[in-house]
């Protein structure tokens, strides 16, 4: 059914328009982590008025992905979204999947205008969401907040395009430079307003992953252990080739709890990875590149299985080797105020500092100061 309403009338000015689509995108952030292998969209169903934008009904993508974001504000806005603006962070789906698709919804909840921040690059969407809108005489404005939700969705787009999830860097070091004082042994780094900030990301991903440097110097269990957070603690992953993960570590004595998968090389040995399942640990095979384990496919294994987010919290050689093959979306590198004061092993390799300096690839957002801690934020320019 299409519905026919008069253009102006459901329009606001600019900055009301991108004040609405700042609210669906702040809603959106709530599924962050908990929608995969879906993306986390939000929705504001909404009418123009003097006095500034009428909120009827908004929504998120709820966890797992479903009910999708649009189905959400719909149900929330009931009979009073006949004629109404949906602002949506994401075009809404075309295709029948687990459930009908959102762009049908909407067309029969009688939305007259629909304003999305960017195109789906679902090749099941990839533009017939917003045709279909269209084809229903629902007018369909894309672009508004584009490079925000163009970062919000960043995981999902990834999966879809390239078959990995997004991977966000996070590395700390010393006011000289230093992520250890020694190879192998732990140096506690950030300060405690930091460290909350670091497990408040981690419940915004899907998976954090690690190498097995890191577990076998740290120890670490890799949890979200912020209050209220407990249940947000994503996927762990270890990057681990031959698979040398200690069977007493912290990371297999919880993997009942908390899932994790240990990524290892095609030729390690098959008794460990019996000794690991035996534990509950699920064990992924990739093939070497080099030495070491291909880390493209490495992630194409974890979009596969659904990941679409990924914060890499391990050491020097990780964050190096991610950067060496260019798949590195976002990093935060955390500098405490305190130098080490002697020589240690450098946080930034020579691969990642040269990647970070260089503006046609990496744009740097202002930084943010917690306590003692400076977090510079870089974001791939494309
Ligand atoms: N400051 C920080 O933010 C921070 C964070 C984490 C750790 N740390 C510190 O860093 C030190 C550990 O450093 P690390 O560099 O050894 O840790 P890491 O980067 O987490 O682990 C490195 C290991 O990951 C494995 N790996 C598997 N595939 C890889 C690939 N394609 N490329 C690179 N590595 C791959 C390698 O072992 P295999 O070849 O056996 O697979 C490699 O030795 C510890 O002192 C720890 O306390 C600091």
């Amino acid at each position: 059914m299409s519905v026919a309403a008069p253009a102006a009338a459901l329009r606001a000015s600019a900055r009301d328009e991108a004040a609405v689509m700042d609210h669906a995108l702040a809603l959106g952030r709530r599924g962050l982590g908990l929608t995969w292998p879906n993306p986390a969209v939000g929705a504001v169903v909404w009418r123009p008025t003097p006095q500034g934008p009428l909120i009827l009904g908004h929504g998120h993508t709820r966890p797992t992905g479903r009910p999708h974001a649009e189905t959400e504000a719909l149900k929330a806005a009931g009979e009073a979204a006949r004629g109404a603006v949906m602002t949506v962070t994401l075009e809404p789906c075309s295709h029948h999947g687990r459930t009908p698709p959102c762009a049908e919804a909407i067309i029969a909840a009688g939305i007259a205008r629909v304003v999305t921040a960017i195109e789906d690059p679902d090749p099941r969407v990839a533009g017939r969401g917003h045709a279909m809108l269209r084809a229903a005489g629902i007018e369909v404005e894309v672009g508004i907040r584009a490079r925000l939700a163009f970062l919000a969705h960043l995981g999902h787009i990834r999966r879809v395009t390239e078959g990995r999830p997004g991977v966000f860097l996070k590395l700390a070091r010393t006011a000289d430079g230093f992520a250890a004082a020694e190879p192998g042994r732990q140096l506690m780094i950030t300060g405690p307003i930091g460290s909350a900030r670091v497990h408040m990301e981690r419940a915004a991903a899907d998976a954090i992953m690690v190498g097995i440097g890191t577990v076998l110097a740290d120890d670490p269990r890799l949890t979200c252990r912020l209050p209220g957070l407990a249940d947000a603690s994503p996927i762990r992953v270890v990057l681990d080739g031959d698979l040398r993960m200690p069977l007493d570590s912290g990371l297999v004595r919880t993997a009942r709890d908390v899932p994790v998968w240990v990524v290892a090389a095609e030729d390690a040995e098959l008794s460990r990875e019996a000794a690991l399942r035996a534990h509950a640990v699920d064990v992924i095979r990739v093939p070497r590149k080099g030495e070491r384990i291909d880390l493209g496919c490495a992630l194409g294994a974890l979009g596969e299985r659904g990941i679409t987010r990924v914060m890499s919290e391990g050491g020097p050689t990780l964050g190096d080797a991610l950067a060496a093959d260019g798949l590195v979306d976002e990093a935060t590198l955390i500098t405490h105020e305190t130098p080490l004061g002697r020589p240690g092993v450098p946080a930034v390799g020579p691969n990642l500092a040269a990647a970070l300096a260089d503006r046609a690839l990496f744009e740097a957002l202002p930084a943010a100061v917690h306590g003692p801690d400076r977090f510079e934020h870089f974001v791939r320019t494309a």
